[in-house]
């Protein structure tokens, strides 16, 4: 088991008899794997651990505010507290608490998740990072379309090019995942009778080799513009 940044007293722990180990997480309150927020309103989530702690947020375009800040607390525990005072749509996503020394450089954070979900009528669709609507696939894998919603309850179907629906697994936290063909797909959901659209993503499907050269977002840009079949671009 890996275990970036721990000593030595600690990997031996998680020796190779163990089938897992158990990273020791931080605390997170509150103690949830979910929690919806409304619209406008504040919230607060608290991080203690033994040593520094630091959070992880979802950042997407636009000006919506995330405060972080240290609590002073005698209890010998490190308290990081992660403030919205206007919660909108741009909120909803994974919230990870971790050990600041644990994480590796471009690594997955290791930490304890919530996921806030904050409901906007006006806005079905989390907003997305543009990078998110272009999705570079090797050939034969699974993917993600990452349209999530702001409702938990929302119901989503996603649709091709040609508007015919594409059946595939659903979940609010990440979106459709599947085997997609290459070409662009847009997800809907209906609010109170008015159907929204997410943005459009596109999938393209590459060969081994050229999928491992063309795994940032310049590359994909530089592609769009090549192949000429990028609307947006
Ligand atoms: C949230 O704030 C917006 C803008 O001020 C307002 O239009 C909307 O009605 C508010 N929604 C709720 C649920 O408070
Ligand atoms: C310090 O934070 C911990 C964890 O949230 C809490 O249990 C404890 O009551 C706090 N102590 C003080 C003095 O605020
Ligand atoms: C909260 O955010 C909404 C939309 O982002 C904005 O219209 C509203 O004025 C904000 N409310 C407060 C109290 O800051
Ligand atoms: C996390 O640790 C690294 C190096 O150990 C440091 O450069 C960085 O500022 C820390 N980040 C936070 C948010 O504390």
């Amino acid at each position: 088991c890996r275990l970036p940044g721990w000593d030595p007293g600690i990997l031996l722990l998680c020796g190779p008899w163990l089938t897992f180990c158990l990273l020791p997480l931080p605390t997170v309150l509150p103690n949830r794997d979910e929690m919806v927020v409304q619209l406008n309103a504040s919230f607060t989530l608290k991080c203690s651990g033994d040593s520094e702690v630091t959070w992880q947020y979802p950042m997407a375009e636009g000006g919506h505010r995330v405060d972080i800040r240290n609590e002073e607390n005698n209890s010998g525990l490190f308290v990081t507290l992660l403030e919205v005072g206007n919660a909108s749509a741009a909120h909803t996503g994974l919230y990870t608490c971790y050990y600041n020394h644990t994480q590796e450089e471009d690594g997955e954070v290791e930490g304890k998740d919530i996921y806030i979900y904050v409901p906007d009528p006006d806005m079905p669709f989390v907003p997305l990072l543009p990078e998110d609507q272009f999705i570079l696939v090797e050939d034969g894998d699974s993917t993600i379309i990452p349209c999530r919603t702001s409702d938990p309850n929302a119901q989503v179907a996603l649709v091709d090019s040609e508007a015919k629906v594409v059946y595939a697994f659903y979940d609010s936290k990440q979106g459709f995942l599947g085997n997609f063909p290459a070409g662009s797909y847009t997800c809907q959901t209906t609010v109170k009778e008015v159907e929204f659209k997410s943005d459009q993503f596109f999938i393209y499907i590459l060969k081994g080799t050229l999928f491992h050269q063309c795994s940032t977002y310049n590359a994909i840009v530089l592609l769009c513009k090549r192949s000429d079949n990028c609307g947006v671009l």
